[in-house]
Order: structure tokens, then C-alpha cells, then sequence
């Protein structure tokens, strides 16, 4: 099987409403029904719906064994599609809003569960600690300050990154928070370039400590912001399924993937938050090579790529791009 990483993915975002209601029942929270489509699927109308419909799901995850369970389910299921490496976006906020136990509790029981998936199906997973944009400024400050406690005391926690409603909140805001994480070596991403314009992705790029993109597809309007983005060495996090069914390109025949690529853009491929988009790692893979035409050495490439942007640490990036 094709050697798979992943990089952007939104931990709370994997766990399937079959699992999502196992927790919901034995925490006893009410989740309503609507955001159900199936055992494997959620339902939602649009991108501002979409985040309602995941801050709803994500109520049912409140305690460490919650976060445990979600977090060795999604890597052993990565791992039976081929996939070496998992960068898991966390959301710190989630958890603690919803039950009052404090974050770095959840993150042990995440850096078991990467432990246990480890040994048992020598998969490597990762957490970014991630921030959410409609929760405002000051709460990614102090998301931002907890990465930095983090960071120092698990060293699967690897890096700072920023979601929720783009449109709404500009990256020049949350210059503040990223600073602090930048200034203790924490290496950065953000969603940029998705819900929004190339003009946002700009502002990113020149005002936040960021070597990755989340998306950054739009970037593709605008030939000078694709050479800065070559330039500065900054890797786009793609997930072409996302950005269908989220409606940001019509379909896979105008999703500018080969244009970035042919570009010469660092690009890698991800599955965002699969049983919200009806996706996995396994098929974004499936997808590239079926719709986009790619080839096995072409996919292989984007592995390397992913793994060499990677936020891990160079002895493990090592061994993982010699399992490529
Ligand atoms: N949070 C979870 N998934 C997201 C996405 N695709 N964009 C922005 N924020 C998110
Ligand atoms: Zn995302």
C-alpha cells in the first residue's frame, strides 16, 4: 500500500456520529438528531451551519477517555488505509467549555492514544493545539499560551494552528496569539485561503509566523501571492473533498490542485473533518490519482512533502521518510 500522511485534520472533526452518540449517551448530553445523517455521516446546509454542526457533535467529547477513544480510533483507521503519519488538529476550547476539565488532561489521554497506535499499528501521530477564530482573540491568546505549556511537557504536542469562521475574523487579529507561540519555537499554521480570497491569505503571510497553510487554494488567483508562496517555502494542507462539498470550487475538474502543483507549490493532501465531507485520508489519496490523474509517484511525492513539513522532530521525520 501507497505510503499516506496527513497534516490537517481536526481531531474532534474524525469522530463519527456513531461514536459521537455512544459519548453523547454515556455523558449524558443532548445532541440533537438533525445533525445526523447516517452512522457515518453528518448533516449540515452550509459552511457557517457546518461549524455549528461540529461545535454541537464536539459537546459529546468531554472527558479524557472521550478524547482517548476519538483519538486511537481515528489513528487505527488511518493506518488501515496506509497512512504513516497523522497531524491532529486539537481544539482545546471544545472540551473545557463543555465540561470543565482542564485541557492538559485531555492531552494525556491524546499522547496515550498516539503511544498505543504507535506500538500497535506503527502509525505516528502529532497534535496541534489549535485555535478557533469565532471564539475571539483573547481565548486564542490563551489557547496560544497553553500550546506553549504544552509543548514543553508532551512532546507529541508540535505546533500552534487556527480554524473556524474565516470570513468573520481576519489572521492580522490574532497576531498576539501567534507571537507567543512563535517566540517559544512553536512552528505555525492557519486556515487562510478557503472561506475568504488571496487577500487573505496575504495577510496571513505577512503578519503571522506561519510556515503552513490551511487550504490556501485560492492563492491560485493571484500569480504574485504563488510566488511568495514558493518563495517563502510555504506548504499548502489541500483537502480537495472539503472544498467540493463545502462549495468553495463546483467540482474536482475546477479544484485548482494541478494548477498549484504545476505552479511548483509545496502541496500536500488531507482529509479536514471526513464524516462531515464523506471522505478519509485513504480516498483524498484515491481521489487525487482518480480525478486529478495523479500518478503513484506523483502521490508518493506528497507524502514526502507532507512529512518534510511535518512539525515533528527530525529523528522521526527521518524514519518516516524512509518509510516512503
Ligand atoms: N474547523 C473544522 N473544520 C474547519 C474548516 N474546514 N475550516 C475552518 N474551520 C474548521
Ligand atoms: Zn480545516
Amino acid at each position: 500500500m501507497l505510503p499516506k500522511a496527513e497534516i490537517h485534520v481536526h481531531l474532534e472533526g474524525t469522530a463519527t456520529p456513531q461514536l459521537v452518540q455512544q459519548m453523547a449517551q454515556r455523558n449524558e448530553v443532548e445532541v440533537p438528531d438533525h445533525i445526523f445523517k447516517s452512522s457515518e455521516l453528518f448533516a449540515w446546509r452550509d459552511f457557517l451551519d457546518f461549524l455549528n454542526t461540529y461545535d454541537l457533535a464536539s459537546s459529546s467529547i468531554q472527558h479524557p477517555r472521550d478524547y482517548y477513544d476519538v483519538t486511537y480510533d481515528y489513528l487505527q483507521r488511518c493506518a488501515q488505509q496506509g497512512a504513516i503519519y497523522v497531524e491532529m488538529m486539537y481544539s482545546p476550547e471544545h472540551a473545557e467549555r463543555a465540561s470543565g476539565i482542564p485541557s492538559r488532561e485531555h492531552l494525556l489521554a491524546i499522547d496515550q492514544a498516539i503511544k498505543d497506535a504507535k506500538e500497535l499499528f506503527n502509525i505516528e501521530g502529532r497534535t496541534i493545539i489549535t485555535c478557533v477564530r469565532h471564539f475571539g482573540l483573547d481565548a486564542c491568546v490563551k489557547v496560544a499560551k497553553h500550546t506553549v505549556e504544552a509543548a514543553a511537557e508532551f512532546d507529541t504536542v508540535v505546533g500552534l494552528g487556527m480554524g473556524g469562521d474565516e470570513a468573520g475574523y481576519p489572521p492580522a487579529l490574532f497576531k498576539t496569539a501567534y507571537d507567543i507561540a512563535a517566540a517559544a519555537g512553536i512552528p505555525c499554521t492557519i486556515h487562510a485561503g478557503e472561506m475568504d480570497g488571496p487577500e487573505r491569505i496575504w495577510e496571513a503571510i505577512e503578519t503571522l509566523p506561519i510556515n503552513r497553510l490551511g487550504h490556501g487554494v485560492r492563492a491560485i488567483e493571484d500569480p504574485k501571492l504563488i510566488d511568495a508562496i514558493i518563495e517563502r517555502d510555504i506548504v499548502l494542507e489541500v483537502c480537495p473533498t472539503s472544498n467540493v462539498v463545502l462549495g468553495v470550487y463546483q467540482d474536482y475538474q475546477t479544484h485548482p490542485l494541478l494548477k498549484l502543483l504545476e505552479a511548483g507549490v509545496k502541496v500536500t493532501l488531507n482529509s479536514d473533518d471526513p464524516p462531515y465531507f464523506g471522505t478519509t485520508i485513504g480516498e483524498e489519496y484515491d481521489i487525487a490519482e482518480q480525478q486529478f490523474g495523479l500518478t503513484q509517484a506523483q502521490l508518493r511525492h506528497i507524502t514526502k512533502t507532507a512529512i518534510q513539513a511535518a512539525y515533528v522532530d527530525k529523528t522521526t521525520q527521518q524514519q518516516l521518510l524512509a518509510r516512503c
